[in-house]
């Protein structure tokens, strides 16, 4: 098993380029199910995008991946599809679970495992199978799989979500693009992922509209040209980088590739902290930072604090003078990280559903074990601002979702290496 050791307190300075998002890259790819031919640019080279790309191919879609420029190419020119996404590819990625919405809106039938929980929660899809009914799809879950079936296709509806979800919301959205007449989906999540999948199923002709949290759907020709799309940028890989800068940066640290319009609340949230940040057109840059305020918040939808950057705002709080508070109301388990961050010297104490963080402390080395994709990479903040050696183990979880982490950190001066 791979790990990543670093030796803290080393100052970060220089430039780090951002990638494309996971989060953007998998609902889209999910999404070219309904092309027939699409060039993705920009996408992130990590796991879970191979693990969807696997399970397009295991559907009869033929895919390219041109890693070294991050392009993946999609044909979907065979009329024969094999609407199943199978358990072993959909329990590592539960993501996939959103080829469902396509092929249910395509073929009329899908049949895709139900995605398993995760170490951050139950993560149950109640909410994505609550619409596609609502868009007349007849369900069954049936030893473990979600089995939907739309004879006569779907039938547009007005469905108002009980509750904001990005997965459902996506399912939905892409269902509804072929479903007969119109569609209103009303209290939609509204993450920037979401709008880039908005804008890539509008180049494939689908008549859509977004209006605050309503997002109103026609049935659309698809058109049959290609399709070229430029993924957005990574907004919580930038929140990451942001902070690791705040932790540790000496004279200041360029993170570029970005849209600062895309992450106000975490820009405005680090500010109230004390982190010095100067925005440019596409980057951002990090300055030495005097001391660090405690602040209370809460983890919220989009456009509120997410809860992706929870685990790494942690980090940053326990160098944080006084008591801060970060409530999680997203998740019902994403405080894996904080027993790590303890053995490492942090004073953290979990309340209910709220970390109370004391500091600043001192952070020393030592070695620690990655649970989720979010709480290792908090781990290796921790690393970044502790004392002497940190090693990181499970780091099969980091590479799901951090493209070159290593590389990028080494080029601004950080020790870190794999092994
Ligand atoms: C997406 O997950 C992201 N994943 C997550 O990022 C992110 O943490 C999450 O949105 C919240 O922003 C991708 O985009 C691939 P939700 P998703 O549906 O869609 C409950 C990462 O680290 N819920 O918005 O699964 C759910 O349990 C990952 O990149 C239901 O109850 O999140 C959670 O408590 C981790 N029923 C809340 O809603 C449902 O049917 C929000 O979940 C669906 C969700």
């Amino acid at each position: 098993m791979e790990k990543l050791i670093i030796r803290g307190k080393k100052d970060l300075s220089g430039k780090i380029s951002i990638s494309g998002s996971k989060n953007a890259s998998l609902p889209i790819l999910a999404a070219t199910i309904l092309a027939n031919q699409a060039t993705l640019t920009n996408i992130p080279m990590v796991k879970d995008i191979f693990t969807m790309v696997e399970l397009l191919n295991f559907i009869g879609l033929k895919t390219k991946i041109i890693k070294k420029k991050n392009i993946i190419k999609i044909n979907n020119n065979k009329n024969y599809i094999n609407t199943l996404a199978p358990y072993k590819l959909v329990k590592t990625m539960r993501a996939g679970v959103l080829v469902l919405g396509s092929l249910l809106t395509k073929y009329g039938k899908a049949k895709v495992s139900l995605p398993g929980g995760c170490a951050i929660g139950t993560r149950p899809v109640d909410l994505h199978l609550f619409a596609l009914k609502k868009l007349g799809a007849k369900i069954k879950i049936k030893n473990g799989y979600i089995i939907a079936e739309a004879k006569k296709g779907l039938k547009g509806n007005i469905i108002k979500f009980p509750t904001i979800s990005v997965g459902a919301t996506e399912n939905a959205l892409l269902a509804a693009t072929q479903a007969k007449g119109t569609t209103i989906l009303k209290n939609c999540a509204i993450e920037p992922e979401i709008k880039d999948l908005i804008i890539f199923l509008k180049k494939l002709g689908i008549n859509i509209n977004l209006k605050e949290r309503n997002i109103t759907i026609k049935q659309s020709e698809i058109k049959n040209s290609k399709v070229v799309h430029n993924i957005i940028f990574d907004r919580i890989e930038l929140g990451t980088y942001m902070i690791a800068g705040a932790l540790q940066v000496k004279k200041n640290l360029t993170i570029d590739k970005i849209d600062p319009k895309f992450v106000k609340s975490e820009i405005a949230i680090l500010r109230k902290i004390g982190v010095l940040i100067t925005k440019k057109k596409s980057s951002i840059i990090i300055k030495k930072n005097k001391k660090l305020k405690k602040i209370n918040i809460s983890t919220k939808p989009y456009p509120g604090f997410p809860t992706d950057l929870q685990a790494q705002l942690m980090v940053l709080l326990t160098q944080a003078n006084g008591v801060s508070k970060i409530r999680e109301d997203i998740f019902e388990n994403r405080f894996m990280h904080v027993p790590e961050l303890k053995r490492m010297g942090a004073d953290i104490e979990i309340k209910d559903k709220t970390a109370i963080i004391r500091g600043p402390t001192k952070l020393t080395g030592a070695e620690v074990m990655a649970t989720d994709l979010r709480a290792s990479v908090s781990l290796v903040l921790a690393g970044l601002v502790a004392e002497n050696r940190t090693i990181i183990n499970r780091i099969y979880h980091l590479d799901r979702g951090y493209e070159f982490l290593e590389k990028k950190l080494k080029n601004c001066k950080a020790e870190i290496k794999r092994v």
